[in-house]
């Protein structure tokens, strides 16, 4: 390929220095903070416009600083491991490509807020997957297993397939003003959670779901700031989602 102004050949895209404005925090604490606080630390490094946040981090962690700790595993969107609030909005590490956070400034790199930060990027995700659940996240039926699958249409399948793509991340729970300040709230992703069985045409655990929606950490805290929906990495209409739940709930209609 020929290079031109506007599309560099392969190979000739040029590295650049690149900061991150990292919130870090050490269980032990350091020679100048104590156990526990937070402070922030900066970093350069040589990366391309085209790099990942989540590139940018592994090299600070590889070749500067080994005790930077954060989470990630399958890299690609999959996992929902590696949520943190980056340039002050919730995202995934590894779908978060530098040269769309304007690499020319500072990048800010914070651990989701809500949950209790362990160390660095890692919080507790213990209170998050304890609200998961409560929900009782799984298929629950009455009466004996039929002999073969249960069977289901393409239009009841699609009354919930965009909640099924729900990866656990976090991202919504904890862009969430109610779950930071509420400490009760169960929080977008639970909900989306429920939603999934709720509107499962096979399920017969609706009424137990919304009768644990309907309590006072349910949904009706949610106060529809669409943080939620703008967070989450899978495009999932959270908002909606609750929306509907409440809608459920009062209608009695599914
Ligand atoms: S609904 Fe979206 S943002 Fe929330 S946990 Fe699931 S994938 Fe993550
Ligand atoms: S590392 Fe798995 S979603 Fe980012």
């Amino acid at each position: 390929m020929t290079a031109t102004a506007e599309s560099p050949a392969v190979g000739e895209v040029k590295a650049m220095t690149v900061t991150l404005r990292i919130l870090r925090s050490k269980p032990e604490g350091t020679d100048e903070h104590k156990p526990g606080e937070q402070y922030w630390q900066e970093f350069q490094v040589e990366a391309h416009a085209t790099d990942r946040v989540l590139d940018a981090l592994h090299k600070i962690k590889w070749e500067q600083d080994g005790s930077l700790a954060f989470r990630r595993s399958c890299a690609h969107g999959v996992c929902g491991s590696d949520a943190m609030r980056i340039n002050a909005r919730n995202r995934l590490a590894c779908k978060t490509l530098l040269k769309d956070l304007n690499p020319a400034k500072p990048i800010i790199v914070e651990p989701i807020k809500g949950l209790p930060v362990e160390k660095d990027l890692i919080v507790d995700m213990e209170p998050f997957f304890a609200s998961y659940r409560e929900i009782m996240p799984f298929l629950m039926t009455t009466g004996n297993a039929p002999a073969r699958e249960r069977l289901q249409s393409s239009e009841q399948r699609d009354r919930f397939d965009d909640t099924t793509k729900c990866i656990l991340c976090a991202a919504c729970t904890t862009s969430c003003p109610v779950f930071w300040t509420d400490g009760q709230y169960f929080g977008p992703q639970a909900i989306v959670g429920a939603h999934r069985f709720i509107f499962d045409s096979r399920d017969e655990g609706q009424w137990d779901r919304l009768e644990i929606l309907n309590d006072k950490a349910g949904v009706w805290k949610c106060r529809t700031a669409f943080n939620c929906t703008e967070a989450c990495p899978r495009g999932i209409e959270v908002t909606k989602a609750i929306s509907e739940v409440k809608h459920a709930l009062t209608t009695g209609e599914f």
